[in-house]
Parts: structure tokens; sequence; C-alpha cells
């Protein structure tokens, strides 16, 4: 399983230092939570704040776009060194087209459902997408519960397209990750669990060892 820490639980006032710290300490992906406070009720920050990060690290960049309208920001993202682009469907008007934007710039499509949303929504767009971000969490705030019951699309995803990645955002650790494992998780976000930790290359490994991997 690989870990994605959320950079929204770092400390900002040093977000270079925390992005090389969760670098040095073992994360797969970098991730990076832009919101408008329009799609969700909170704000963080945009493609100039991404750009001034990428020289903090080689690993890719998974950013989870909670932005209305997210098409229109697709090539300013490619500027910034985004490698995953991920839009909410609730958000897209096109996501046909939207998909085909992402592609044509060169990164990896990637589709995120809220909770209310069901799972058949992405169903019409899986031959397309790299992954889809199933949320364990409403978006917008990291520390929230996990919603256990959401695992049930993961299930649903897994068994109609065993090669799509999916991945859950919210509310992830030691004990979320193994339950997400077992339901057939392949990349978790972690922010709180991560970046709250004594030691975030313990917490990292803590995750992978639950989600049924050796630390290596
Ligand atoms: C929430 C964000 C998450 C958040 C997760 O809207 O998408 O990525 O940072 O935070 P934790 O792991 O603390 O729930
Ligand atoms: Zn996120």
């Amino acid at each position: 399983m690989l870990i994605a820490p959320s950079v929204l639980a770092s400390d900002f006032s040093r977000l270079g230092e925390e992005i090389a710290r969760i670098d040095r300490s073992g994360a797969d992906w970098i991730h990076l939570d832009v919101m408008d406070g329009h799609f969700v009720p909170n704000l963080t920050f945009g493609p100039p704040v991404v750009a001034a990060v990428r020289k903090c690290t080689d690993k890719p960049f998974d950013v989870h776009l909670m932005i209305d309208d997210p098409m229109r920001y697709v090539p300013e993202f490619q500027k910034a060194g985004a490698n995953l682009l991920t839009f909410h469907e609730e958000a897209a008007r096109d996501p046909d087209r939207t998909i085909e934007k992402i592609r044509s710039c060169g990164m990896k499509p990637c589709m995120a459902i809220k909770p209310a949303t069901s799972v058949e929504t992405v169903f019409p767009y899986l031959g397309r997408l790299f992954m889809v971000l199933v949320m364990m969490v409403e978006p917008g705030f990291g520390g929230q519960r996990f919603m256990p019951e959401m695992l049930d699309k993961v299930r649903v995803l897994k068994k109609k397209k065993p090669d799509l990645l999916v991945q859950v955002d919210g509310g992830v650790n030691e004990k979320t990750a193994a339950q997400a494992a077992r339901a057939g998780v392949d990349v978790c976000v972690a922010g709180t669990s991560v970046f709250g930790a004594p030691d975030a290359a313990a917490a990292i490994r803590a995750l992978k060892a639950a989600g049924g991997e050796e630390p290596g």
C-alpha cells in the first residue's frame, strides 16, 4: 500500500522543510489539498504555492482539487509541477473533457467522490481514469473520523476493475489503514496521523505495516 501524506496537517510556516522531511520519512507521494472556499468551506493554496515547493522533493505531487470548475485550472497545475491531478465529480461541469485536458497536459487523471456520491457515478469514466479517490470524510478539513461504510465503494470498484488504483482520504490511521487494506485500497492519504506523530518515518512504517507491507 502506498502512503501519500497530506501537507494540510503540516506546519505551513515551514512548508518546504515539512515536505522534505516527509520525503526522507518514506512518503510515496506528496498529497496537496487545494480548496477554494466554494466547493468546500475552507481555503488553502493554489498553483503558486505548489510551484514553490516543487523543488523540495522529487516524489510525485498528488494534487487533490476541491474547487469548482476544476478544468479551468488544469494547465496551471501542470506548470506548477503536479503529477496526479484529482478533481471532484461533483464539481466538474464536464468530467469527460476535464479528464481529457488533464491527460493532454501530461498528468494522471483521477476522480474523487464525496461521501454522499454513489460509486456508480464514476463507472462511465473508469476506462480513462488512473485512480479513483473515495473520500472517507466530508472534504474540507483534516482530523475527522473515518467512515468505514465508505469502504463498500472501494470493494465495488476493485471488483469491477481490479487494476484501477483506489485511494482513500480522511481519518486514516494505523487501525483504519488495516481496514482499508482489507477492502483493497492501493493508496492511503494520511494527514494528522503522519504530521501529528512525533516520528513521521515511524508513522509511515506503521501505516504500511497495517496495510500488509513489510517495512523496507
Ligand atoms: C480533507 C483532505 C484530506 C485531509 C486528511 O478534505 O482532503 O487530505 O488532509 O486529513 P486527515 O488524515 O487528518 O483526516
Ligand atoms: Zn485530500
